[in-house]
């Protein structure tokens, strides 16, 4: 089984993101996909309820691309985890560098609200990744380390069922430089051995994000080490982001070469 999920980031009005749900659900009605690829969007809050229209009954899932460590409370401008349940959400993007980047997410609040995505019983989608000067002074290590241990450390091991990671390089993302398959594989298997020495129970499935398009899906997909991909950019375009999910079912065949 692969993951797809697409980060609509702030795009799409309600109405656009409408279109766009209903296109995907009607270019991806085909039986076998479901078996074999899990898809979750994540439109902006606000398109999230069309979406949810569009979606409902299909095999499709949605999702947000943030939510506030709190329930409910004198929190203005935000939305909490019970909102997006009773919207049908299935998962959360917690930590997205652009948040701990451009809203000054601290490690200790991604840890909150990765808890409370995963108290609710949602898919919590963890990003962490490298900047390029990190990269560049041989930090991928440590910063791994650092954001992983931060937000997983003394999680339930129920807790962990709920949780998916994405390694996404900062200086992947938007750039049109997806990682090479070489560091991509090297990323993701330090980062089984992180969770392991976490206390990880069993597998946690993770996903390679930073400049997947339809053209690279495939050498990113079929390494062993990738159960999916956190598709940005690529995934509003309904031709490019189908084609993602096609190849994402083909590399979950046993077929060799992919
Ligand atoms: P991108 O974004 O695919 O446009 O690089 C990925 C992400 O930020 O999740």
């Amino acid at each position: 089984m692969k993951w797809v999920v697409g980060n609509w980031k702030m795009h799409t009005t309600a109405q656009e993101a409408k279109l766009l749900a209903r296109r995907l659900r009607e270019e991806l009605y085909e039986p076998e996909l479901p078996r074999r690829v899990r898809v979750i969007v994540c439109p902006p809050f606000t398109s999230l309820c069309s979406v949810q229209e569009a979606l409902r009954g299909s095999w499709l899932q949605w999702g947000a691309q943030n939510c506030h460590e709190e329930l409910e409370g004198a929190f203005t401008g935000e939305i909490s985890v019970r909102m997006l349940t009773a919207l049908g959400c299935s998962a959360v993007i917690v930590g997205h560098s652009e948040r701990r980047r451009t809203a000054g997410e601290s490690t200790e609040r991604i840890a909150r609200k990765l808890r409370r995505v995963v108290q609710a019983g949602l898919w919590a989608i963890l990003c962490v990744g490298e900047t390029l000067a990190q990269r560049r002074a041989h930090r991928v290590r440590a910063v791994l380390t650092h954001q992983l241990r931060s937000a997983l450390q003394g999680l339930e091991p129920q807790q962990w069922e709920s949780l998916l990671i994405a390694y996404e390089p900062v200086w992947a993302i938007g750039t049109g430089q997806a990682a090479e398959p070489e560091h991509i594989r090297q990323a993701h298997t330090l980062i089984a051995e992180l969770l392991t020495q976490l206390g990880a129970p069993g597998h946690v499935p993770i996903l390679y994000g930073g400049s997947v398009t339809a053209e690279n899906a495939q050498q990113i997909l079929q390494l062993p080490e990738v159960d999916g991909v956190l598709v940005g950019s690529a995934s509003l375009d309904a031709w490019q982001f189908c084609t993602i999910v096609r190849v994402a079912a083909l590399c979950t065949s046993p077929i060799p070469t992919c």
